[in-house]
């Protein structure tokens, strides 16, 4: 598709991660141009061989992987998640991966990659933002390479999963998750409100995990852990669903908000505070704000329609 966006996407792979990656590599809407991995969801060398585990298990093209941070800027890094299973990615004994990585640290891969690029590129974020903001501290013109930054991350009126008050991705690395939504770049925020939304059931899951395509397999094993996990009768897609509003921006509604970062080192430490109030003129704000664009609800029913379709999987939906 000649007119697919050039994409970058930032993992933590991480089982939502890898339905993320499966939707991307599928979609003709997207080429994807490079995968940096950056620690989160499990340790970067764990990041690295599942992303590359994935890329494989599809037989997709050789896309560049490139190994970032493993740690955040500033703390030494939370423990890794037990939701996402022993390897990161639910345990499912995939084939080692034959494929390598790139030889160049994350960070260099994508200032290369940007500066070589023609033309400005779109960055999808799924994990802490660790890499992305080495980078704009690193090479502060990049950013003119830079169409739009997606991220996974943060919460708009939605409670937090890591904390009451924080997302996963953002506190994992509150420092590089400021740098970033406080850069003035294109940012849309994809925050646990609409990420809560689109899911598979356990039922559609099985049916996944028994369909011909690799994709669908991974799909549905990776599904049927977290139903397993968390002992319910569905999961969600995660990270994927902020794929979907890449590939199908019609399917989410969004609205342009001030936002803040809490990097105090209180119970509110990592929390993305947005001023949702109607009436803001003459009332403060203290600390610093800024204006990023939030999705705040996503058509589940359509984003599961295309995430079924990429895995080759429509048939293992109920409705
Ligand atoms: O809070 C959810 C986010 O944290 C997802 O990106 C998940 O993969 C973890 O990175
Ligand atoms: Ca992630």
């Amino acid at each position: 598709m000649t007119n697919a966006l050039s994409v970058l996407l930032d993992v933590d792979t991480g089982g939502d991660d890898a339905l993320a990656l499966l939707l991307a590599m599928a979609s003709p809407a997207l080429d994807v141009r490079g995968i940096t991995c950056v620690a989160g969801n499990c340790a970067l060398e764990q990041v690295v061989t599942n992303t590359l585990t994935i890329l494989d298990a599809l037989e997709a093209p050789p896309v560049p992987v490139a190994a970032g941070m493993d740690r955040p800027i500033l703390e030494p890094g939370l423990p890794a998640p037990p939701l996402h299973g022993g390897d990161g990615m639910g345990d499912l004994r995939l084939p080692a991966p034959r494929r390598s990585r790139v030889h160049i640290h994350a960070v260099e891969f994508l200032r290369r990659t940007l500066a070589d690029s023609a033309e400005p590129m779109t960055l999808i974020c799924l994990a802490p933002l660790s890499n992305i903001a080495m980078l704009l501290r690193m090479y502060p013109r990049i950013g003119d390479k830079i169409e739009r930054i997606y991220v996974m991350g943060g919460t708009f009126a939605a409670p937090g999963n890591t904390t009451p008050a924080a997302e996963f991705n953002v506190r994992y690395d509150p420092e590089a998750a400021a740098i970033v939504l406080h850069s003035g770049l294109p940012v849309t925020l994809y925050p646990l409100d609409p990420f809560m939304q689109v899911r598979f059931t356990k039922e559609e899951a099985e049916a996944m995990a028994g369909a011909k395509g690799a994709g669908a397999r991974i799909a549905g094993g990776i599904a049927l852990h977290y139903c397993r996990f968390f002992g319910m009768d569905f999961s969600l897609i995660g990270d994927a669903g902020t794929v979907a509003t890449v590939i199908d921006p019609e399917g989410a509604n969004w609205v342009r908000r001030p936002v803040h970062v809490d990097l105090s080192s209180g119970t509110s430490r990592g929390a993305t505070v947005f001023d949702r109030r109607v009436m803001t003129d003459g009332f403060a704000r203290e600390g610093e704000w800024t204006d990023v664009d939030v999705v705040t609800r996503v058509d589940a029913p359509r984003y599961r329609k295309l995430m079924a379709a990429a895995l080759g999987a429509v048939e293992a939906l109920a409705d």
